[in-house]
């Protein structure tokens, strides 16, 4: 449970809020690669409405969505070069703020040199553009395993979630919820994803969560009982302060290729909109070779994800529930994980009141993720540098290891995970 003034300083991502200030020491992701397909994109990131443009030159630039002069709309503008000419009176703004012409000066003026322009810096990573949005020079980007991988090894999407971004942050330090929200009584024909590990989650659907914290948020082990002396042990991860990476379901068609297990895996990135609505990223990387890009798109369009990238299933709808559907799959809203998950977290409400919950003792990730984050806020409002934001060259991501695997109980856990980073 947390007071009103800790739910606050969580969920509130505006500009000049504790927790605003905190998402702006981080990249997010701002928009697909192939949302930029010519004209400039209106978007809407932590509160602030801007516009995503690709210049001539190819590169992406960010700006404020109101032009400087009298705030006219920059989605519509023109491009030209690697700026936006502002269809009112012809102002050409740069990527990187700056204001090269105003047509209607008289020769001589020098305002033109005076006007700066919201901006962000910007980076194209796998089809995904970045942004940093925060103060001074951007730290280094994070080193994630998909960085610099091969194109044909990663692939990525968005829906929408409406709901503040933490609900979902929570859902990801949650490795109970996997016995009960994602269960399944039988394969269903569409369902091509039934698998043993997921069988594996319905045998001990109390799991024993252990939570460390490593210099990138945190590790998350779900332990549980499958038989004699074996345990399935699920390695999941916190990654500041809107990420997580885990095992799941396969990145080519499990009829066509069986993978080993661990050889691939996901990212959600929950990046807000607002404090009411957020998209999640999905990123996922096969370690070993390419993935099966129309199958992924597959698992995650399958139910008719709309040009708004929101899925069939919404709360306006009641997710398209139904007493059948409950024969093959517990919440009856169809066989994907993406809709039960946006089913658990959005029905929490806009921004959850969590003055009011009962946290037990499967909460015992998600208590310490708020406390993770409380502290990355308290951080940033003293002036030092949050965890996974330093500007030090040190790698925080270098031991990110995420596994299901199932093991001896003699097995050490720790050993588990630093053997695969040194492999
Ligand atoms: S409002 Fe944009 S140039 Fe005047
Ligand atoms: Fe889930």
């Amino acid at each position: 449970m947390l007071t009103q003034e800790q739910n606050k300083r969580l969920t509130e991502v505006g500009p000049g809020t504790p927790c605003g200030n905190l998402m702006r020491r981080y990249w997010h992701p701002v928009a697909l690669s192939k949302e930029l397909t010519g004209a400039p994109v209106p978007v809407r990131v932590l509160g602030e409405n801007l516009v995503l443009f690709r210049g001539e030159d190819g590169a992406p630039g960010l700006v404020g969505a109101r032009c400087p002069h009298r705030g006219t709309d920059l989605s519509y503008a023109r491009i030209e070069g690697g700026a936006l000419r502002c269809l009112y009176h012809g102002w050409l703004v740069a990527a990187n703020g700056r204001c090269l012409e105003m047509p209607g000066e008289p020769p001589g003026s020098t305002f033109v040199n005076k006007v700066r322009h919201t901006a962000y810096p910007c980076r194209e990573v796998q089809g995904i553009v970045f942004a940093y949005m925060g103060p001074g020079e951007p730290v280094p980007f994070p080193q994630f395993p998909w960085v610099g991988a091969p194109a044909e090894s990663v692939w990525a999407a968005k829906m929408l979630i409406n709901c503040n971004y933490l609900q979902a942050n929570e859902g990801n330090c949650d490795p109970q919820h996997l016995s009960v929200l994602h269960r399944f009584f039988k394969p269903v024909a569409e369902d091509r994803t039934f698998d043993r590990s997921r069988d594996m989650w319905v045998v001990d659907p109390a799991p024993n969560i252990e939570v460390e914290d490593t210099p990138y948020g945190l590790r998350i082990y779900a332990i549980r009982d499958v038989g004699a002396e074996q345990r399935y042990v699920r390695i999941t991860n916190f990654i500041m302060p809107n990420n997580s990476s885990f095992g799941g379901s396969s990145v080519v068609d499990p009829e066509v290729k069986k993978l080993p297990e661990n050889t691939y895996y996901h990212f959600h990135w929950h990046v807000p909109i607002d404090d009411y609505n957020h998209w999640k990223y999905r990123i996922s990387y096969r370690i070993d070779g390419p993935l099966d890009k129309a199958y992924c798109d597959s698992l995650i369009a399958d139910d008719d994800m709309d040009e708004h990238f929101n899925r069939a299933r919404r709360l306006e709808n009641r997710y398209l529930q139904t007493r059948e559907n409950m024969a093959y799959t517990f919440t009856g809203m169809g066989h994907n994980f993406q809709d039960h998950d946006r089913f658990a977290v959005e029905s929490q409400g806009e921004i959850a009141d969590r003055t009011i919950e009962h946290l037990g003792t499967p909460d015992r990730a998600v208590t310490a993720m708020r406390r993770v984050m409380l502290r990355a806020i308290d951080d940033v409002a003293a002036g030092r540098e949050p965890l996974m934001a330093h500007r030090d060259e040190n790698n925080p991501l270098a031991e990110l290891v995420t596994l299901g695997e199932t093991i001896p109980t003699t097995t050490d856990l720790r050993a588990l995970w630093r053997e695969r980073v040194t492999q």
